[in-house]
């Protein structure tokens, strides 16, 4: 744990890669979803790509994810929606380019971490202004403490996280069952 009701899990998912342990997770989501028809994840850089990546193999369908611009320069080319990070204290606009996203998508969101819900409603925004349609949201750790998948639940939408954090002290983890 750090400061700021951070999880440290950079040995397997934010710096290391632990490839195997990515590929089931991935392939976890793959069964979760594989009644869904989803035919495009979409999922936000850096951290969420490997777990993304995993499940589209699985799935057999590409990956897009949205680039955060920090230009301030958005073009009539892309979706994009604002999102401001409660863990990391930021605001970017996290865009996706027209070519890659339409009406026709069934997308399944795909990310490593839910805290307050701020990068999942961005991404759920870009798929409402593409006209596209949600399947659900996959995630590798929730933080259940912090709300924001069981908000996004109460508003109808499916979120599986892999495992949920319902509390977090120096020494000890406690997951929701
Ligand atoms: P929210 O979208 O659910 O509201 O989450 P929040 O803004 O708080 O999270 C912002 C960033 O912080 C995300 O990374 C997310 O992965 C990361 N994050 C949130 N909680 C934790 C945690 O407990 N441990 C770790 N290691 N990361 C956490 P990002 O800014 O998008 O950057 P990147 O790492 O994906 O490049």
């Amino acid at each position: 744990m750090l400061p700021g009701d951070i999880l440290k899990v950079d040995c397997f998912l934010n710096h290391l890669l632990d490839v195997s342990f990515l590929m089931e997770m991935g392939k976890e989501i793959a069964r979760l979803y594989q009644s869904e028809s989803v035919n495009k994840i979409l999922t936000i850089e850096s951290s969420g790509i490997p777990i993304a990546f995993a499940a589209a193999q699985h799935m057999n369908v590409p990956v897009v994810f949205a680039k955060k611009n920090k230009s301030g320069n958005i073009s009539d080319d892309v979706y994009s929606s604002r999102i401001s990070s409660f863990t990391r204290k930021n605001v970017y606009d996290a865009v996706v380019s027209k070519d890659f996203l339409g009406k026709n998508d069934r997308v399944l969101i795909i990310d490593d971490f839910l805290a307050k819900g701020n990068a999942l409603n961005g991404l759920i925004d870009i798929i409402n202004q593409a006209g596209a349609t949600l399947c659900g949201c996959a995630i590798a750790i929730e933080k259940g403490f912090q709300g924001g998948g069981d908000v996004l639940r109460e508003h109808g939408i499916r979120v599986d996280s892999l495992a949920i954090i319902d509390s977090m002290t120096e020494n000890s983890l406690t997951f929701r069952k």
